[in-house]
């Protein structure tokens, strides 16, 4: 498999690992099937010694007005079922934060760092790997993709949460342990808390300690990567290191899965129960063209301010 190179950062060694490579089958066979399906771990060519990693060069990106404008962040311990909302509002400024941070316990989370050309060079690159990889044509699918870059303190906890996007999390500095739980296991992620994730609230999610024993768990050491479908719950326990992260993803356009959920989620108050996307096409073609019609009124009759 051919080593992707990054513009404006050095290739991996042509003996080194490729990325996306899984390493628990090493075939393109193997990605196609589990992509977007199961979470499985690959290997990647992106370390620190790549300019645009390290810390220096991450630290220069809260000078670029629409990297810091989109950032978000938090400096507290954290537990792994708590809600966003209930994190402390109360941290120094961002600059202090990440300057120290060995010691003050934060999370950072800076979005849209592919605004900057270098990294949205690498935001393509890799999406033409998965694509080639998967076979799957994003670019008929998608509705947005974004580069992320995760800056956390040692032993920091990301809360248990659901993400719409298909991700590929990669990990360039530190060991952190990633747990990743079935979207189908109907008994760790309930319809209704899908439902309720993609019509109006983005901590639907709930941990069930009862089945942590059923999480895919992986430790994530710089070279290594964890793919996660959309609606994968996960959580992240960093180890005793500050840790880099480059989280590569998009999202499917709405009609994939936000507007049956959304179809869905009022079926539900109406009484209902009402059936779950992907096991009839023909109601959720219906569920569809209904949502998009209603939002399309509700847009229409907005009142003007
Ligand atoms: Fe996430």
């Amino acid at each position: 498999m051919a080593t992707t190179s990054f513009a404006g950062a050095p290739a991996s060694p042509a003996s080194g690992p490729s990325i996306f490579e899984p390493t628990n089958a090493g075939s393109t066979e193997q990605f196609r099937a589990s992509y977007d399906a199961k979470p499985f771990e690959f290997h990647h060519g992106l370390t620190t010694s790549n300019p645009l990693f390290n810390l220096a060069a991450i630290r220069r990106l809260l000078d670029v007005p629409e990297v810091k404008n989109s950032i978000a962040y938090d400096a507290t311990d954290v537990r792994v079922d708590q809600r966003w909302e209930t994190i402390s509002k109360i941290k120094p400024p961002i600059e202090e934060v990440f300057d120290q941070i060995a010691t003050s316990r934060g999370w950072i989370m800076m979005r849209f760092v592919h605004r900057v050309p270098e990294y949205r060079a690498i935001l393509d690159a890799c999406l033409n790997e998965v694509r080639r990889l998967s076979g799957h044509d994003i670019n008929q699918d998608e509705k947005s993709r974004e580069a992320i870059i995760f800056v956390t303190s040692p032993n920091r906890v990301t809360p248990y949460h659901i993400d719409r996007e298909c991700n590929f999390l990669m990990q360039v500095m530190g060991e952190k342990v990633i747990n990743v739980f079935d979207r189908n296991d109907k008994e760790v992620v309930t319809e209704r808390e899908l439902e309720t994730y993609w019509s109006k609230d983005n901590n639907a999610g709930v941990y069930k300690p009862q089945f942590q024993d059923r999480a895919f768990v992986r430790t994530m050491r710089p070279g290594t990567g964890v793919h996660i479908p959309v609606n994968f719950p996960h959580w992240v326990r960093n180890l005793d290191n500050v840790s880099i992260s480059l989280s590569i993803s998009y999202q499917y356009k709405d009609w994939k899965r936000k507007n049956v959920y959304q179809a869905n989620y009022y079926l539900r108050k109406m009484g209902l129960n009402p059936t779950p996307p992907g096991q009839s096409p023909v109601l959720d073609y219906t569920k569809r063209v209904v949502i998009e019609a209603v939002l399309r009124t509700k847009r229409i009759i907005k009142p003007k301010k």
